[in-house]
């Protein structure tokens, strides 16, 4: 061989008696075949084989493989958001005509994505009442292909009952897809309790650091496979093993980090809920949380993520208070190692149930911190708002 050629080349080095812990990362676009005919015979290996890096790598399988046995799925894809989880979940099961059932409570950009993408093609988008059961009956009709849950709701937690909701939608043959991405698959598993698809946002706990985007989707039934699989390959859709490697990675410590997370939330939630300017703190695992009862019956934990509301005098200056944060960074992608407080507006996101309570919630993502150091926080804040609420005050 002579040099260019040795260049370009990789060279077989001995791999046994070489054991590691960790999942090997293996890139390609290019699948390389033994023979002609086996290049020619690509399309016969089905999904578990291997034919271009797009459908999947063993980096990529291996992440799959333990999403599918943690969700008792049958199997998942991974897309490189959790949007794109989402959004594809719905998609290859769409034609003009149809109607989607939305929980009013679901991740705004999913909205944005069915009230503008989905209506252009034709298909109805309404939303239920994500707490009542009876609201997605007065909705649903024959027409309505996909009932989508997410649950505990965005930002407002409102838990969903989700053995009821698969109930209504099958009856009128409706697939019922479900984002988990609060519990992750080791706090809940829809698909146990009738969800027909899940996702999940890896981005968030799963991974937990905080530096890579990814989305699984994993489906109860072998008829679903095909048609996903074949709109992530008419998509383009694929996602890198590195990333894939770095959420095998985070799995490792998910457990733990959750446990963690979930104490540290509790000691600030505890502070802060009697805290005179705010009206209520909006957590599964707290008793007034709606659907807290479901959330006992179904899930087994929680985690580190909760909202703060707060009266209408304090409203107006918690954005502006969060300048005093040490620790705390201000943020919105929650779930990672790093604590943060994001304001988030609720209003313009609810048409179901229209939201009755101040507009802005502030929402608290615990990480690893050392919980003296959230509490210096946490405290500094609330004077902070208290400071610039009495300032306002009339004498
Ligand atoms: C519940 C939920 N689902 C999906 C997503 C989207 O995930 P990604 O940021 O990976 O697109 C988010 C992001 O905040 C989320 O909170």
């Amino acid at each position: 061989m002579k040099d260019l050629t040795q260049c370009v080349v990789t060279p077989n080095v001995k791999t046994e008696g070489f054991a590691s812990l960790g999942p090997a990362i293996h890139r390609a676009s290019t699948i390389v075949f033994e023979n002609a005919e086996a290049y020619a015979k690509r399309g016969e290996r089905g999904h578990d084989g291997y034919s271009y890096g797009l459908y999947g790598t063993p980096t990529t399988r291996t992440l799959e493989e333990k999403l599918t046995r943690l969700e008792q799925g049958v199997r998942t894809f991974l897309l490189p958001s959790g949007q794109a989880a989402n959004t594809i979940a719905m998609l290859p099961f769409l034609k003009a005509g149809d109607k989607v059932l939305i929980a009013d409570t679901t991740y705004p950009p999913l909205r944005d994505f069915a009230n503008s993408e989905l209506t252009r093609f034709g298909i109805d988008v309404d939303y239920y009442d994500a707490v009542d059961p009876a609201d997605l009956e007065s909705r649903i009709d024959t027409r309505t292909k996909i009932v989508w849950c997410e649950s505990p709701g965005s930002t407002t937690m409102e838990v969903q009952d989700l053995p009821r909701i698969a109930e209504i939608a099958h009856r009128y043959g409706a697939l019922v897809g479900f984002d988990n991405t609060w519990a992750t698959p080791l706090y809940y598993k829809p698909l146990t309790l009738g969800a027909d698809i899940v996702t999940e946002a890896l981005t968030k706990y799963v991974s937990g650091h905080s530096d890579l985007l990814l989305g699984s989707l994993t489906v109860a039934d072998e008829s679903l496979i095909a048609p996903i699989r074949t709109a992530l390959g008419r998509y383009g859709i694929g996602v890198s093993p590195d990333d894939a490697a770095l959420a095998l990675r985070g799995f490792e410590t998910l457990g733990i980090r959750l446990k963690h997370a979930e104490a540290g939330a509790q000691a600030l939630i505890a502070e802060i809920a009697r805290h005179p300017l705010v009206t209520r703190v909006l957590h599964p695992a707290l008793p007034d949380c709606p659907g807290h009862a479901i959330w006992k019956r179904d899930f087994t934990g929680a985690n580190g993520l909760f909202s703060v509301l707060f009266t209408p005098a304090a409203t107006p200056h918690v954005a502006s208070a969060l300048d005093v944060l040490n620790t705390f960074s201000i943020g919105a992608s929650w779930g990672g190692t790093h604590s943060l407080m994001a304001p988030m507006p609720v209003k313009a996101h609810r048409t179901a149930r229209p939201w009755k309570e101040e507009d802005l919630i502030l929402r608290i993502s615990v990480g690893l911190e050392d919980p003296e150091d959230l509490m210096t926080d946490v405290t500094a804040l609330l004077a902070e708002i208290t400071a610039r609420v009495e300032r306002q005050a009339p004498a």
